[in-house]
């Protein structure tokens, strides 16, 4: 049984989950609209690991005896400067995320709730990546300036790596 404590915790990172699933898709259709399809394809299959993650909590939530909530989520921005301050965006959002991790992991390792433990100890290693995969993007937009041609081969970079993951090829 999950205690009241990280059963909030828990239904606030689903939200929080939902809420990051939906500003993928907000910076998906900005690149879109961009011409930015590779980004876009990026974008649209960083949405949808969101919606996993919310949705592997939802489903421990529930079957550790908890009840899971449908969150509410609010609109995210839909409107954007360029791919590098998307990136930014998306990579502060990120830490924001790790952090609430964090704060789950310490809370449930005072409790001693190994389950939770568990499930969190997967998502600290999926922050990781995540974050260092926005950090790579970021430095290559910073090697690449104002250059069309490179933010061409990026987003081209960028539309290969969604669509490996789409077959598979990557997790
Ligand atoms: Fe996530
Ligand atoms: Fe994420």
């Amino acid at each position: 049984m999950l205690s009241e404590k990280i059963t909030t915790a828990l239904n606030q990172q689903i939200a929080m989950e939902a809420y990051a699933a939906n500003y993928y898709l907000a910076m998906a259709s900005w690149c879109d609209q961009q011409g930015l399809e590779g980004s876009a394809g990026f974008f649209y299959a960083q949405a949808e690991e969101e919606r996993e993650h919310m949705m592997k909590i939802f489903h421990f939530v529930n079957d550790a005896d908890g009840k899971a909530i449908a969150p509410a989520i609010a609109q995210p921005p839909s409107d954007f400067e360029s791919l590098a301050a998307i990136c930014k965006t998306a990579l502060g959002h990120e830490q924001k995320v790790t952090a609430a991790i964090h704060a789950i992991q310490k809370q449930a390792m005072s409790e001693g709730d190994y389950r939770t433990i568990n499930l969190m100890n997967w998502f600290v290693d999926e922050q990781l990546e995540e974050e260092n995969q926005m950090q790579g993007i970021m430095d290559k937009l910073k090697l690449i300036g104002n250059d069309g041609t490179g933010l061409y081969m990026l987003d081209k970079e960028l539309g290969a790596k969604a669509a490996a993951k789409e077959a598979g090829e990557e997790d």
